[in-house]
């Protein structure tokens, strides 16, 4: 049985203090949580002191984007062992707001994916269509694309250890939740996608979680569904109580 993961990013959201507040604020309400795996994501300045605070917990830690060499001249960079020294276990990779504003191709995403692994680090691969791609009738082409480029080179045996997030870029802080039947609809392709380039028994190990716009609100009917393994949260997970909700979904 493949393992259910929420995920918060908090984007470039919260100072140190506010993260160390909220990571003191949710702690307590999601001790009781059921079988789930809690990560949160927040900003690199405030991974040590969340890592300090989430020691022995059952949260997780993960980074937002990493720079896929160990150490070396690229200024402003943060490297995987740099984030696994705060106490990463995950890393967010190709967001959309990275492929975006940043540029990031599927090649350097792949790098980065592959990073991760070298470094014992999960990555979070996000991939999802823009609204004028939807529009276009392009979203299986697109998503197949990302997925393929991302999984590249990369063996059953690792690929089996990742996660992907698919997160319609329409539905990013849009408060536009894609339906639970489109959500699913593209999560089903990803996973055949995945039984083609590892056979049925790897693909289902591959957590596929959703993202865009996801709230208390929303999430049990998301988690009903079969191919929908979790969610990765943004705004919703700035608060507590709202975020402490998702991740107690109930189905
Ligand atoms: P929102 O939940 O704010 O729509 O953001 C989703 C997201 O981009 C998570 O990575």
């Amino acid at each position: 049985m493949r393992k259910k993961v929420i995920a918060g990013n908090w984007k470039m959201n919260l100072g140190v203090a506010e993260s160390v507040a909220l990571i003191d604020a949710l702690s307590p309400l999601v001790a009781d949580a059921g079988n789930v795996e809690i990560v949160v994501c927040p900003s690199p300045q405030a991974l040590y002191p969340v890592g300090l605070k989430l020691s022995g917990s059952r949260i997780k830690l993960g980074a937002q984007n990493l720079y896929p060499v160990a150490k070396g001249a690229y200024t402003g960079e943060v490297s995987p062992t740099m984030i696994k020294e705060v106490g990463c276990t995950y890393c967010i990779l190709g967001h959309s707001e990275r492929r975006e504003y940043f540029k990031e191709s599927d090649e350097f995403v792949n790098a980065k994916i592959k990073s991760c692994i070298e470094h014992q680090i999960t990555p979070i691969i996000c991939v999802g269509e823009s609204l004028a791609e939807r529009e276009a009738g392009i979203t299986f082409e697109r998503v197949g694309t990302q997925v393929k480029g991302a999984f590249k080179d990369i063996p059953a045996e690792q690929a089996a250890t990742l996660v992907i997030a698919y997160e319609p870029i329409w539905a990013i802080g849009t408060g536009k939740t894609a339906t639970d039947e489109q959500a699913q609809e593209v999560h089903a392709f990803i996973r055949a996608e995945l039984v083609k380039l590892y056979g049925a028994a790897v693909a289902g190990e591959i957590p596929i979680l959703y993202g865009g716009s996801v709230k208390a609100d929303n999430i049990d009917g998301l988690m009903a569904k079969p191919d929908i393994d979790g969610a990765l949260v943004g705004g919703a997970s700035l608060k507590a109580d709202g975020f402490a909700r998702i991740v107690k979904f109930e189905i």
